[in-house]
C-alpha cells in the first residue's frame, strides 16, 4: 500500500506543464496515441458537465453510436487537468506486476488530474503499443465511491469502483465484427480450412493455419503436403518463392536429412535463345546405390544410362516408383516416411512432398529455398550432356565452355511483354480464383512475365505456367477448375515431343506450321554455323575418300528434308547417325558419285555437290534448293631447283596436299626390270641404258594418274640450265632421240622411261636431270599423252592433262 504512494508522487513529480480542460475538448494524444480494444487513437475528446466526465475516443461530439468512452462521475468545479508524460521505469514495473497480461513495455502516459470532494486523484491511460492500461491512482483520499465505466463501441463492458486501492485495468482487447475479443481468445474458426483468427497476448487479431508448407486436411488437421515447380528457367519452391536460373548448370532442387539418400536435379539448358535457359531434365540421384534415374523431353526416361520402356502401370526400379501417361511421367518414392513425388512433361516439373505436419523438414536445393544463393545449389561438373543422349559434337580442340558461361542474344522483336503480362495475368482471374484461396498465383504470374518477356512464347511456352498452376491447383484442392484450357486457348496436356528423341544439342520443338515437332538446334551449339552461314563441318578428305558431315537441326530448321539430298550422283545419298543426327555423305575411288576433277592453279580439285532431287519431269520448285560444293584436292609440291647427287639414286619427297598424302620419287635404274638401281659405286658408261622410274605412293590410282610432262638434262643445278638437252617433251620421247623410250605415261600413278647415257661436250661437270609430272583427273578421260603424230592431235579435246598440276623433279649425277 505504501508504494503505489510513492509512485504517485513520482508521478506528479514528473508531471510537464498541465492543461486545464473544462466544457468540450479536443486533445492531441498523438505523443503517445492509446490502442483501446484494437482501434489506435490519437484524439482524446473530452466532454465535462454536470452529469458526467466523459474521456472518449472517436468523436463524441458527433457520434451517436460506437463510442469507445470512459464515463465517470461530474468533478468538482467542472474542469480537469491534462498533461502527457513519458514512460519512467518504476511507474512501468508497477503497472507491470500489477497486470501480467501486459506484455510490453511503456511508452507513455496521458494523465488526468481530477478533484472529487476537494481530492485530486489521478487518470492515467498508459500507451502499451498494441496493448493499453486505465489506471487510477491516489484513490485512496476518496471518501466515497466513484464509479467509472469503461464503453466500447457504445457498450459498457466494465464498471469500476473506485475508492482505496489504485486501480489498474487492462484495456487491451481485438475487435472482430463488432464483438469484442479479450487477449488469447480464438475470435473465429474454420476447421475445413484449419484457420483461425486469434487475438493474440499483445491484443493483435492474427491469422493462424497451417504452416505454408503445409495444407489442411479438414477437421483442422494439417498436414505437410508442398509442392515445389520448376518450369522454363524459374523455379516456385515449396514456400511460393521465385527464383530464376540464368545458366546452363545442373541445379540441386531437394536434399537433406528429411531424405537422406535422394538428390533431386534439374538441368537446365538452352533452346531457341543463347541468353535463356529453360529446364531440360530432371535427374533422381539415389546416394546409397548410386542409382542414376532421368526424367527427360519426350517421355523418356533412363535408369542408370539404359532408356527404360514405361507405361501407365507403376513399375518399380530400385526403390522408385516410375509411371508414364499421356501427361507426362512420374517418380514416386517414400523415404523416412516422407512421400516424394516428381512429375515431369518435358517442360515442367513438380516436385510434391508428402508427410506428417508439425514440423518443418529441412531441405536443401532449390526447392527447400529458393532464395538461397544460386551457387549453392549448382552442380557444374554434373551437366546433362554428359548422358549418353548422342555423342555431343564438339568442335575440334575447344573444350566446352563452362556450364555457368553467361551469353547474350540479339532481342528478339516478336515479344512484346505488355501482352505477355496480360497473358499471365490470366491467372487473376476466374475460373482461376477457385484456386487462390489455397494456391497464390502470385509466384506464378511472376515466373510466366519474367520468362515470356524474355523468350517467344512458342513450344507451348504461352500454356505452361497456366497448366503448371492448374495442376497445383487440382493437387491441393477437390474443385475442379472448370474449362480454363479453353478460356486460354490451351490444349488438354501431354508429354511434350512424345516419342521424338533428341540428341543432346538438339531440343524438341513445335514446328510454327502444322504444330509437328522437330528437333531444333541449341542455339549455342548452332551460332558458330549460323555466323558462317554452314550447315557443317568442313570437308574430310582421307585416304582418297572425301566426306562432309550436315548438322540434322540445322537442316531441320532450314526445312531441308534430309532424304531428298544426294551427291552429283543420285544414287549417293547421306548417311543420317540415328543418335547424333548427323548426315554424312561420302565419295571415293571406288564409287566416285560423279565427283568431278579440274585442274586449277597447280591443284587437282575433285568436286561434289550435295543438292536435293531434281527430278526431270519438275518444273516447279516446291522446296528449298540447296547446292552445297565440296572438295578435296591434290596440291603439287613446289620443288625448284634440287639436284641431288646420286648417293642413293632416289629422291623422295613428301608432300602434305589439301588432306590427300602422297609421296613423289624418281629413281635410276640400270636394269629394264628396275630391280638394280643405280648407285654411288655404280659405275654408268656413255651409251649404258638407263631406265628412269617416276613412282608415287599413296594416289588413288582409280582417281588420278601421274604423267611425266617433260624431262630434259642440264649441266647446272638450276633447270634453267644454259647447256639443256631435252628427253621428253609434252608427254612424249624427244623423237630427235631415238633411245628415249617412254612406259606408262599417264596410265597409272608410276611410269618410267630409258635413254642412252650422255654428257655434254666441252663439260666435263655434272649431269641434272629435271621432270616436270602433272597428275591428271583420270575420270571420263584418257590421261595417256598421244604420242605418234602428236602435233595434229595436240589441239584435240582428249589432251587435256598438260594443265593439270604440275610438279617438278629432278635428280643429278655427277661424274
Ligand atoms: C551420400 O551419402 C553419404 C552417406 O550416406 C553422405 O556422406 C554423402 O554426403 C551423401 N552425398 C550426397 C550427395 O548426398
Ligand atoms: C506395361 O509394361 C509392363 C512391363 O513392360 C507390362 O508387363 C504391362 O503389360 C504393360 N501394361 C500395359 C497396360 O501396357
Ligand atoms: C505415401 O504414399 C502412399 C501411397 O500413395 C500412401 O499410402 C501413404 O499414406 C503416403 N504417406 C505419406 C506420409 O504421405
Ligand atoms: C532463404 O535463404 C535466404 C538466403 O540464404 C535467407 O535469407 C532466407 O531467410 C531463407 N528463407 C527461408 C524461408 O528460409
Ligand atoms: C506497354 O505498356 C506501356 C504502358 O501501358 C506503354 O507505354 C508501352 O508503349 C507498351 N508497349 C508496347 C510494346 O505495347
Ligand atoms: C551412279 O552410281 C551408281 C552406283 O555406284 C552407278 O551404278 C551408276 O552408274 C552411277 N551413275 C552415273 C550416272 O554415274
Ligand atoms: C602423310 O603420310 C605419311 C606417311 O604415311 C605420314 O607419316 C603423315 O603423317 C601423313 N600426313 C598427313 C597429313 O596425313
Ligand atoms: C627458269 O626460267 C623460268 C622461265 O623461263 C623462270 O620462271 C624461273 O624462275 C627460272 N628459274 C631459275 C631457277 O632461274
Ligand atoms: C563423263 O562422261 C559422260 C558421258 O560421256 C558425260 O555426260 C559427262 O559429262 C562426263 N563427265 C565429266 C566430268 O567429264
Amino acid at each position: 500500500m505504501l508504494r503505489p504512494l510513492l509512485l504517485l508522487s513520482a508521478l506528479i513529480g514528473l508531471a510537464g506543464a498541465q492543461e486545464t480542460v473544462s466544457d468540450s475538448s479536443v486533445l492531441d494524444i498523438s505523443s503517445f496515441p492509446i490502442t483501446f480494444y484494437g482501434q489506435k487513437y490519437e484524439k482524446l475528446y473530452v466532454n465535462i458537465n454536470s452529469e458526467t466526465f466523459t474521456v472518449c475516443f472517436n468523436n463524441y461530439f458527433t457520434l451517436e453510436k460506437s463510442q469507445d468512452c470512459i464515463v465517470g462521475p461530474p468533478v468538482d468545479e467542472g474542469s480537469v487537468k491534462f498533461d502527457t508524460t513519458s514512460p519512467d521505469t518504476t511507474s512501468n514495473q508497477m503497472i507491470r506486476d500489477a497486470l501480467p497480461t501486459i506484455k510490453s513495455d511503456l511508452k507513455g502516459f496521458v494523465e488526468f488530474f481530477v478533484s472529487y470532494e476537494g481530492s485530486k486523484i489521478q487518470m492515467l491511460l498508459g500507451d502499451y503499443g498494441t496493448q493499453a492500461v486505465l489506471v487510477f491512482l491516489n484513490t485512496h483520499l476518496l471518501k466515497s465511491v466513484k464509479v467509472f465505466n469503461v464503453v466500447v463501441s457504445g457498450e459498457t463492458v466494465s464498471t469500476l469502483n473506485i475508492k482505496g486501492r489504485p486501480s489498474y485495468n487492462d484495456i487491451s482487447g481485438c475487435r472482430h465484427s463488432g464483438v469484442l475479443y479479450k487477449p488469447g481468445a480464438v475470435m473465429s474458426s474454420d476447421p475445413e480450412t484449419c484457420s483461425s483468427l486469434v487475438c493474440s497476448e499483445t491484443a493483435v487479431s492474427t491469422s493462424t493455419g497451417c504452416r505454408p508448407t503445409e495444407r489442411c486436411a479438414g477437421n483442422n488437421i494439417c498436414i505437410l503436403d508442398s509442392i515445389c515447380t520448376v518450369t522454363g528457367p524459374t523455379v516456385i519452391d515449396f514456400l511460393g518463392q521465385v527464383n530464376s536460373v540464368d545458366d546452363r548448370c545442373a541445379y540441386s532442387l531437394m536434399s537433406g536429412s528429411s531424405v537422406p539418400d535422394l538428390n533431386v536435379l534439374a538441368n537446365f539448358q538452352e533452346r531457341r535463345r543463347k541468353d535463356v535457359s529453360l529446364l531440360d531434365s530432371v535427374t533422381l540421384r539415389l546416394n546409397k546405390t548410386g542409382v542414376h534415374i532421368q526424367l527427360e523431353q519426350g517421355g523418356r526416361v533412363q535408369v542408370d544410362n539404359s532408356v527404360l520402356t514405361l507405361n501407365s502401370s507403376a513399375q518399380l526400379v530400385k526403390g522408385v516408383e516410375l509411371s508414364k501417361d499421356q501427361t507426362g511421367v512420374t517418380a514416386k518414392l517414400l523415404i523416412s516416411g516422407y512421400n516424394t513425388t516428381v512429375f515431369f512433361d518435358g517442360n515442367t516439373a513438380q516436385i510434391r512432398f508428402t508427410g506428417p505436419a508439425g514440423k518443418d523438414p529441412s531441405l536443401q536445393g532449390l526447392c527447400g529455398n529458393s532464395s538461397s544463393s544460386l551457387s549453392e545449389a549448382r552442380l557444374p561438373q554434373y551437366s546433362a550432356s554428359n548422358q549418353s543422349r548422342g555423342t555431343v559434337l564438339t568442335l575440334c580442340c575447344v573444350s566446352p565452355p563452362s556450364c555457368t558461361m553467361q551469353y547474350t542474344d540479339t532481342a528478339d522483336s516478336t515479344i512484346n511483354c505488355n501482352t505477355s503480362t496480360e497473358r499471365c495475368n490470366l491467372l487473376k482471374e476466374a475460373p482461376f480464383t477457385t484456386c487462390h484461396s489455397h494456391t497464390d498465383p502470385t509466384p506464378y504470374i511472376t515466373a510466366c512475365t519474367e520468362t515470356l518477356c524474355n523468350y517467344p512464347a512458342v513450344d507451348g511456352l504461352n500454356c505452361q505456367f497456366l497448366e503448371a498452376y492448374a495442376r497445383v491447383c487440382s493437387l491441393r484442392s477437390n474443385d475442379k477448375l472448370v474449362d480454363w484450357r479453353s478460356k486460354a486457348g490451351c490444349s488438354p496436356p501431354q508429354v511434350f515431343c512424345q516419342d521424338r528423341i533428341c540428341s543432346a544439342h538438339e531440343f524438341c520443338a513445335e514446328k510454327t506450321v502444322g504444330g509437328e515437332h522437330s528437333c531444333l538446334c541449341r542455339a549455342i551449339f548452332a551460332s558458330p554455323y549460323r555466323l558462317t552461314g554452314t550447315f557443317g563441318e568442313p570437308t574430310v578428305c582421307d585416304k582418297n575418300s572425301g566426306s562432309v558431315t550436315l548438322v540434322g537441326c540445322l537442316l531441320e530448321e532450314k526445312g531441308i528434308d534430309f532424304s531428298s539430298l544426294h551427291l552429283n550422283n543420285q544414287t549417293c545419298t547421306g548417311q543420317m547417325n540415328e543418335l547424333t543426327h548427323m548426315l554424312t555423305f561420302n565419295f571415293d575411288s571406288s564409287n566416285t558419285c560423279g565427283t568431278v576433277a579440274t585442274a586449277e592453279n597447280n591443284q587437282l580439285i575433285y568436286k561434289n555437290t550435295i543438292t536435293t532431287q531434281n527430278s526431270s519431269s519438275d518444273n516447279i520448285v516446291r522446296h528449298n534448293q540447296v547446292y552445297i560444293d565440296f572438295s578435296c584436292f591434290y596440291t603439287l609440291p613446289d620443288i625448284k631447283t634440287m639436284a641431288f647427287k646420286i648417293k642413293d639414286s632416289s629422291v623422295i619427297q613428301q608432300i602434305v596436299s589439301g588432306a590427300w598424302n602422297y609421296t613423289l620419287s624418281i629413281k635410276a635404274y640400270t636394269d629394264a626390270g628396275l630391280t638394280q638401281a643405280v648407285e654411288l659405286s655404280t659405275e654408268v658408261q656413255l651409251d649404258q641404258k638407263i631406265w628412269v622410274e617416276m613412282k608415287t605412293d599413296g594416289l588413288d590410282a582409280g582417281l588420278v594418274a601421274v604423267v611425266t610432262d617433260s624431262c630434259w638434262a642440264t649441266n647446272q643445278a638450276s633447270p634453267n640450265g644454259s647447256l639443256r638437252y631435252d628427253l621428253i617433251t609434252k608427254g612424249c620421247a624427244n623423237p630427235a632421240d631415238q633411245t628415249v623410250k617412254v612406259v606408262g605415261n599417264g596410265l597409272g600413278t608410276s611410269n618410267y622411261f630409258s635413254f642412252n647415257m650422255f654428257s655434254f661436250p666441252r663439260s666435263s661437270g655434272d649431269i641434272y636431270l629435271h621432270c616436270k609430272l602433272n597428275l591428271c583427273g583420270r575420270q571420263n578421260k584418257s590421261c595417256a599423252p598421244s604420242c605418234n603424230r602428236a602435233h595434229r592431235r595436240r589441239r584435240s579435246a582428249r589432251m587435256k592433262y598438260e594443265n593439270e598440276a604440275p610438279a617438278f623433279i629432278t635428280m643429278a649425277w655427277t661424274n
